[in-house]
């Protein structure tokens, strides 16, 4: 989305927002106990519009104000689903520190070990784009707006979409960080492997304009194949890591996999494998609570009341606070 289209449309709808989602929940802004907004990371000219609300309602209501972590609450959100089971279905079960993190979205590739609500450890990141950039680029290249069944869908879901009737094996993308045996992501070079095969097989097929190649399922099966391999191969060497290290329980072994790219049954079903073979339990939240989603913010915001961690009281530090 165009930057300053998103803060305009952020700025406009903020108010409702937050307006029905209290009037929804029959709560009033003085039952509640304290107000939690994104401060980072992401785009500085939408985010800032959340913050500023926030802090100014807080200030207003004369409630606390908790600065929230987009990829914390990404990641604490298997937590509520978890819990929101439990009185559903009166089971006994609660995804308990620590446990192990993939976190991929538009704009992050984390793996990550949750000790508790405010102390992470990163082990690895990517050095370039995120995989959600990878496959977002990847579509808007391949034209999978022109395709009338994908021309809502994110790009990571078209090539999901077109993907199930394609071959994985058709298409040879090179190993990334091959040379390396960290836990580091890269999805650039899959990206600039992936645009060279689209301009050689636009020529091979005289393809012009906003023609789509033919062997468009075939691409995207091969590309969501990579980028799978990719994020498997790493998630595994994590998990070597924490073996050797002796850093998770090994009777009780979790990998959360949260972010928009998460949603995908391709990835999730390939983790699913790894975890079977691993020993771990793989848990992770349904797909409209894995791409971004205000809830997720609330959810954070509670972790850290209960834990009275990072919940900020003072008036003029709560006006400080910058994104
Ligand atoms: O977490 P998110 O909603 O926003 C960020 O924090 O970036 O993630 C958005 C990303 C987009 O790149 C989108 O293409 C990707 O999630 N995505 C998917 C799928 N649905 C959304 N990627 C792969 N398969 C999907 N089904
Ligand atoms: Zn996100």
């Amino acid at each position: 989305m165009v930057r300053p289209v998103a803060r305009r449309l952020h700025a406009e709808n903020i108010e409702e927002v937050v307006t029905t989602a209290l009037k929804r929940s029959g709560v009033s802004l003085e039952e509640i106990d304290a107000v939690a907004a994104t401060v980072k990371p992401g785009m500085p000219l939408s985010l800032v519009v959340g913050t500023e609300y926030g802090k100014q309602l807080a200030l207003n209501a004369r409630k606390p104000f908790i600065p929230i972590h987009h990829m914390e609450a990404h990641a604490l959100t298997v937590r509520m689903v978890e819990q929101l089971i439990i009185e559903i279905n009166t089971r006994i079960f609660w995804v308990e520190f620590p446990f192990l993190v993939l976190l991929v979205s538009g704009g992050h590739s984390l793996l990550v070990l949750a000790h508790s609500v405010d102390r992470w450890s990163i082990i690895g990141q990517t050095v370039d784009d995120a995989p959600g950039e990878a496959l977002d680029k990847g579509a808007r290249r391949l034209k999978l707006r022109n395709i009338p069944e994908c021309s809502s869908m994110s790009g990571g879901q078209a090539i999901e979409h077109l993907a199930k009737e394609g071959n994985p094996r058709a298409y040879d993308f090179p190993t990334p960080m091959w040379k390396y045996r960290d836990c580091t992501f890269s999805f650039a070079g899959l990206k600039h492997s992936l645009l060279k095969l689209i301009t050689k097989l636009e020529e091979e097929y005289e393809v012009e304009g906003g023609n789509i190649i033919p062997p468009i399922r075939d691409v995207c099966a091969s590309y969501q194949y990579a980028i799978t391999k990719h994020l498997v191969r790493q998630t595994q060497r994590a998990m070597v890591y924490n073996d050797i290290r002796g850093l998770l329980p090994k009777e009780n072994l979790k990998l959360v996999l949260s972010g928009g790219v998460a949603c995908n049954n391709y990835i999730r079903s390939a983790l699913q494998k790894l975890c079977e073979t691993t020993g771990y339990q793989l848990l992770c939240p349904p797909p409209r609570l894995c791409t971004d989603n205000g809830i997720m913010i609330a959810w954070n915001g509670m972790e850290r009341w209960k834990a009275q961690s990072g919940v900020i009281y003072d008036e003029e530090a709560i006006k400080n606070i910058d994104i």
